[in-house]
């Protein structure tokens, strides 16, 4: 019998995710993935090629019938399915609900009829909305400010229920603003690496949002997938847990790593001034700590920048269409169209 426990990702081939998988099967473990390649790619595994550790089942988690004959003799699950743009789930709500939400019970149905040992839910920062508190701890109010929030906040209090009603051992990780070498290249406006590595690459000035003094806690990928195995080995069941870098670095500190011309856009409703997690509960409970500052972590990104060759380079302009719905639903104009 193997002595490391069969693993499944869900979301595996996604940027987070495909990191898990790197890590898992480093550590020997037998890999299943379940992912639909709506934003992820098979190519983000494609060095695993021949690795007979590792099988890739093409599904929707939401899917029930076409997933739980994969989890037979699965001791741990991660699930990171998810829809994961914010611009999308204010224009598409209900195929965000279907992934997010209904996704995630079907994937804990099948976890529980197979008797997993852990389940690690890949919950959100963004259920913090805009914090009172920094470094802002788990115990935080839950403000979630547009619909992906919303339902990665529904798919972590499933994925407790679950806990509390079958027994199911399940922890849910937060994660915020995580960056690394494959992060989404989707054709979706998103999260700020993807966007400012695309714009290097074709010489074009980095958008920056206000006036570049917002800060984020930039988390690098690897961090998090040692700290999911942080999760997943522990005996606690329950409990909630932020993962973040311990530090909180301005977008102007990005640019400066990044290097290159800068044009302004402007500041959008609903969006924190700060993320910046408390990570005291993690490192005490599970003994886990970051190991990567962003000066490592920019460095390590800028080796793998030919990753974002695809990627599509953002103007203002596109921007600004592409926010439409943004500003629409939660600029202050919402309070006139309300009946
Ligand atoms: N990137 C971040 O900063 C961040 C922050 C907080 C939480 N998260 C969470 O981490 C997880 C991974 O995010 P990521 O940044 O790697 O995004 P990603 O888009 O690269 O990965 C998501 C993966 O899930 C797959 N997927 C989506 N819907 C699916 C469905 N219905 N069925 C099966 N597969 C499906 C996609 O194809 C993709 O491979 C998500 O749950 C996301 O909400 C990410």
């Amino acid at each position: 019998m193997s002595a490391k426990p069969r693993a499944l990702v869900t979301g595996g081939a996604g940027f987070i995710g495909s990191h898990l998988v790197d890590r898992l099967l480093k550590d020997g473990h037998e890999v299943v993935v379940v992912d639909n390649f709506s934003t992820g790619r098979p190519q983000n595994l494609a060095h695993h090629k021949g690795n007979k550790g590792l099988s890739l089942v093409q599904a929707d988690a939401s899917d029930h019938d076409a997933i739980k004959a994969h989890f037979a003799g699965v001791k741990w699950v991660f699930h990171l399915a998810a829809l994961a743009d914010i611009v999308p789930s204010i224009e598409r709500p209900t195929d965000y609900f279907k992934a997010n939400v209904v996704g995630t019970e079907s994937v804990l149905e099948a976890a529980r009829a197979a008797k997993v040992q852990r389940f690690v839910y890949a919950a959100s920062s963004s259920c913090y909305g805009i914090p009172d508190e920094f470094p802002t701890p788990e115990t935080a109010e839950i403000r979630p400010q547009y619909p992906y929030a919303l339902t990665k906040r529904l798919g972590e209090e499933l994925a407790l229920h679950w806990g509390q009603v079958y027994g199911m051992p399940v922890v849910s990780t937060r994660f915020f603003n995580v960056y690394g070498p494959r992060s989404r290249t989707s054709g979706t406006y998103g999260a700020v690496f993807g966007v400012f590595l695309a714009q290097k690459l074709a010489g074009k000035p980095y958008t920056v949002v206000g006036d570049g003094n917002q800060t984020r806690d930039f988390t690098f990928v690897t961090d998090v997938a040692d700290a999911l195995v942080a999760a997943a080995s522990s005996k606690v069941s329950g409990e909630i847990f932020n993962i973040g870098s311990g530090q909180t670095y301005s977008v102007n500190r990005l640019v400066e790593l990044l290097g290159g011309p800068v044009t302004y856009i402007p500041k959008r409703p609903g969006e924190p001034d700060c993320t910046f997690a408390n990570i005291e509960k993690i490192g005490r409970v599970l003994g886990w700590k970051p190991k990567i500052p962003l000066e490592a972590g920019v460095a390590e990104i800028l080796k793998h920048i030919d990753y974002w060759r695809e990627a599509p380079v953002w103007t203002p302009q596109s921007i600004a269409d592409a926010t439409q719905a943004w500003f629409q639903h939660l600029g202050p104009a919402k309070e006139k169209t309300r009946a």
